[in-house]
């Protein structure tokens, strides 16, 4: 066996992004802007997708006026020829695709008795069959990018509630309940993600999700004073999570740091999980 030599490579040059391009869905949301931040704050191109194109646009104009390099790419993740379309365009402008996170996700709150067979569909899409479809469309993209690079990335964003049940008990009157739609789809999401690792891994694609634990926005702690209370009690740390603790977990997995890292679902959650 060789022994490993001390590289004169700093470490944190694993981290950088430089010339790479990635695609991040949900942007706009409570947590994808700073995840927008972070991997422009690494240098890679990011292509930021929402449906809503005043707020995307808005995101860029911040991010740019920070240096960072981003494009907008507003359209429906669910929406199957938009997704084949944007990849599309993606080779056009960019002519490669290194990272893709899907973070995109949405749905109405519920409970056992008021989720219907349409939320279950509408969370089904969204989470899985919209991730499924980014993955498959940038399978060619993905695999020129690994003959260059560490490895190509795909960063899945799961959920705590995708391996543990939400505890009813926090919810009260929140009007936050999360719905039984929700983990299952979620659930579903860790799957794709280990099935896509083993099957992509011989071509150095890269296919890994974050689990995030309580990260909730600010909207859901005005409409119940003790949501917030019965949220953090539940946490090993006493604390429910900052959007920009995402930051670090997310680098980690769409760079050259993790190049011998598949297959993997990452909690961010405080021990949430690990009770
Ligand atoms: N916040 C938490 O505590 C928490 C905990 C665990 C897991 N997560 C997961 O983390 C991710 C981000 O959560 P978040 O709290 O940031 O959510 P959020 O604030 O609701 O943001 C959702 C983002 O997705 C976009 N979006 C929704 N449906 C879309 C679609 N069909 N096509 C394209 N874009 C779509 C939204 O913009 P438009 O509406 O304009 O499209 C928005 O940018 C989600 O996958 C969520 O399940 C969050």
């Amino acid at each position: 066996m060789n022994t490993p030599q001390l590289a004169d490579e700093d470490v944190q040059r694993q981290f950088r992004l430089d010339g790479r391009v990635a695609f991040l869905s949900g942007a706009t949301g409570h947590l994808g802007r700073l995840m927008a931040d972070a991997l422009a704050g690494a240098g890679a191109h990011v292509v930021l997708n929402a449906r809503g194109g005043d707020k995307l646009d808005a995101l860029c104009t911040e991010l740019r006026s920070r240096g960072r390099k981003v494009s907008a790419a507003c359209f429906d993740v669910t929406d199957e020829a938009a997704v084949l379309k944007n990849i599309a365009l993606i080779r056009e402008r960019h002519g490669r695709l290194d990272i893709i996170v899907n973070n995109a996700s949405n749905g109405r709150a519920g409970t056992i008795e008021s989720t219907t067979l349409a939320d279950f569909e509408q969370a089904y899409r969204v989470n899985v069959m919209a991730a499924f479809q980014m993955i498959q469309a940038a399978v060619p993209l993905l695999r020129e990018s690994a003959k260059s690079t560490a490895g190509s990335s795909v960063v899945n964003i799961a959920s705590m509630y995708g391996s543990a049940s939400p505890n009813p008990s926090i919810y009260g009157t929140s009007g936050a309940n999360n719905p039984p739609s929700y983990g299952a789809a979620k659930a579903a999401l860790i799957q794709l993600t280990r099935y896509a690792a083993c099957h992509l891994a011989c071509e150095g694609i890269r296919v890994n999700c974050i689990s995030p634990g309580p990260f909730p926005a600010a909207v859901y702690l005005e409409k119940d004073p003790g949501f917030h209370d019965r949220l953090k009690e539940k946490v090993p740390m006493r604390r429910t999570g900052e959007p920009r603790e995402l930051q670090g977990p997310l680098l980690f997995l769409a760079s050259d740091a993790s190049s011998y890292v598949t297959g993997v679902d990452l909690a961010v959650d405080g021990g949430w999980t690990a009770w």
